[in-house]
């Protein structure tokens, strides 16, 4: 997590860094810090987020300098406070830092600075490492480039850092192992991001730096790219970007959050383009078309991730067992990594992750590679680490998603899944004629029925009104809605920090029901076909204990409509695209419910948006 933006040019670097800061603050928001440098480097630093930053430096009018770098954190080692808040400067007050990782053996190299005489003013392990650079600069007599590398190789962990040195002030050094790191290359300037938003507006050429790379950038000799292992220099691969800045705005919405539910048409679309030409035409996924010898002979799919994109892999599961009847396991990647996992020839290992960085997601993905499996990546992020270290995948191309809770990201997923798993089941016969040109003809008309769906948001925001009071909440759902369940809850805890738990309906009797009275309001994803008629009992069960019952049902459903309190209606469908469209009025429950309680929506307390720490 962190953020981190770099400018080295012509420039005032002062708005460049403090608008990247605001466009990165997605990454963490407990604090924020810059150093600019004019004649002299000065650091300020703020609790809290970057317009508490903002209001030290005033208007920024009078800030000059045109070299700088600025920190968003989210507190890993100290907690949020000025003292821990990046830059950190190194002893003699030369080299200043920011940093996004963790350092793992930093207690150790705390304890060796230390016994030479450093001192350090805050907790983290940045400031051990800003000082080990001033440290080998000083004893082995080396430039600043030099000293990073030197000292990068005593470094256990993961960073992408920026450093500067006030004594040689026409440079910086950055460097990247396992945190992601864009370099943003304009005309004798170049900027530095933890991803490209703070420099779209400026340049979209752009170099991703990859893990154990460095760049030296230098005022009088432009970039120099070197493999920190190897010490030799690389020849810099510039990518055009085709990002567009209006992605990252908020486009009129009061929040990205809501911008991005009402996204979702466009973005499937968008996912679909290519690869959904018609209802008509067989479906087109380069990658599985190139790889399906892997699919027809696999033996086993596990799908791993973290978060919301664990609750579209657990769908995964439903639809590529259903359709392709090949076994499926589903596996959060911080258990998976650490538990010594069997995995076999013939196994393909999907990991699915929006920003592609998920430090958890990302360690799996390296430890089933080292362990044979074929790797088929599901990201959203173009570029990202995952998508790199993964044999083939497939982008969900939902835009970019600046909101912490994942919406349109989601719906990207899990319509791709579905797309998938029609396409491989077809190939492999597994599926009938019937059905699949059925449910590819509803695929196709996704976008548009979305759009039906999203005209229920007016009623979402009234039954939103009646429950601000609540404590908790328990939702419900059955077979491919399940999975659904359990994204409600989540989306509504992490943004208006209601307890909330998604569980299976008819596990409901086996616990949660000790809970239910007139005080907990319980969600029930009860779409037609399915185990309809068995959620309709649990919602007599509901009923019957005084709690107060929001129904999601299929649109003319009579009978849920007498005996919920409240219901919101999607269009009747097939049941493998009913989680579809029953998450969408769940989203716009849990949006308008914490934007009236007044919780910070786009984000939420403690939490970050892309998770490159374990
Ligand atoms: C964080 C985000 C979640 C996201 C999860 C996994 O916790 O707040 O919204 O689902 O990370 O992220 P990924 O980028 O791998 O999908």
């Amino acid at each position: 997590m962190c953020g981190i933006v770099g400018y080295i040019g012509n420039k005032d670097a002062y708005p460049i860094l403090i608008n990247g800061l605001k466009k990165l603050e997605y990454r963490g928001y407990d604090s924020s810090g810059i150093m600019l440098y004019d004649k002299k480097a000065s650091v300020k630093k703020a609790k809290g987020k970057v317009s508490d930053l903002e209001v030290l430096y005033k208007n920024g009018k009078e800030q000059k300098g045109c070299i700088g770098i600025g920190h968003t954190r989210w507190a890993t080692h100290g907690p949020p406070n000025k003292i821990n808040s990046h830059p950190h400067l190194s002893n003699s007050g030369d080299l200043s830092l920011i940093h996004n990782g963790i350092i793992e053996n930093y207690d150790a190299l705390k304890a060796i600075l230390s016994k030479k005489g450093y001192l350090f003013k805050s907790e983290t392990d940045s400031e051990v490492l800003v000082n080990l650079i001033e440290e080998v600069k000083k004893t082995k007599k080396v430039k600043l480039g030099k000293a990073v590398l030197l000292a990068l190789k005593q470094v256990v962990g993961a960073y992408a850092i920026v450093v500067f040195d006030s004594t040689n002030p026409t440079e910086i050094v950055t460097a990247k192992l396992g945190s992601p790191l864009a370099i943003g290359v304009g005309d004798s300037e170049y900027y530095i991001g933890s991803d490209p938003s703070p420099f779209l507006e400026f340049t979209k050429r752009c170099i991703y730096l990859n893990d154990h790379e460095m760049a030296i950038i230098s005022l009088k000799k432009g970039l120099t790219l070197r493999e920190i292992k190897k010490d030799s220099i690389i020849d810099p691969y510039i990518e055009n970007l085709k990002h567009n800045i209006e992605e990252v705005e908020k486009g009129g919405y009061a929040h990205f959050m809501l911008k991005e539910i009402f996204e979702q048409p466009q973005s499937i679309k968008d996912t679909f383009r290519g690869r959904l030409l018609s209802q008509s035409l067989p479906i087109k996924i380069s990658s599985i078309e190139e790889h399906f010898n892997k699919f027809k002979s696999a033996t086993r799919i596990i799908f791993i991730s973290c978060g919301t994109s664990w609750h579209a892999s657990l769908l995964g599961e439903y639809f590529f067992e259903e359709l392709l009847r090949i076994p499926v396991e589903v596996e959060y990647a911080s258990e998976f990594r650490y538990r010594n996992p069997i995995i076999n020839k013939g196994d393909i290992v999907i990991p699915i992750s929006q920003s592609g960085e998920t430090a958890d997601t990302l360690a799996a993905v390296k430890m089933a590679k080292k362990r044979g499996a074929f790797l088929y990546g599901i990201c959203n992020v173009v570029g990202s680490s995952i998508a790199r270290e993964t044999d083939t995948g497939i982008y969900t191309h939902a835009g970019s998603e600046i909101g912490v809770a994942s919406t349109k990201a989601f719906s990207c997923q899990i319509s791709l899944l579905l797309l998938m798993a029609l396409d491989i089941g077809n190939r492999m016969n597994t599926i009938e004629e019937k059905r699949y040109k059925r449910v590819l003809k509803e695929l196709s008309n996704l976008p548009e029925t979305i759009e039906k769906v999203l005209s229920s948001a007016k009623k979402a925001e009234s039954i939103a009104n009646k429950f601000l009071k609540a404590s908790n909440f328990l939702y419900l759902g059955r077979g491919y809605n399940f999975p659904i369940a359990l994204e409600g809850a989540l989306k509504l805890k992490e943004i208006s920090y209601i307890h909330a738990e998604g569980y299976p309906a008819a596990e409901m009797k086996h616990g949660p029901i000790a809970l239910i009275d007139k005080n907990m309001p319980v969600v029930v994803i009860a779409t037609k076909k399915g185990n309809y008629q068995k959620v309709v009992s649990n919602i007599m069960e509901i009923k019957a204990r005084e709690a107060e019952v929001i129904a999601i049902v299929s649109e003319g459903d009579k009978e849920i409509e007498v005996i919920a309190d409240h219901f919101i209606e999607i269009p009747e469908c097939d049941e493998l695209i009913a989680p579809i469209l029953a998450n969408i009025p769940l989203q716009l429950l849990s949006y308008y419910i914490a934007d009236k309680k007044g919780c910070d929506v786009d984000q939420p307390r403690n939490l970050a948006k892309s998770v490159t720490v374990e």
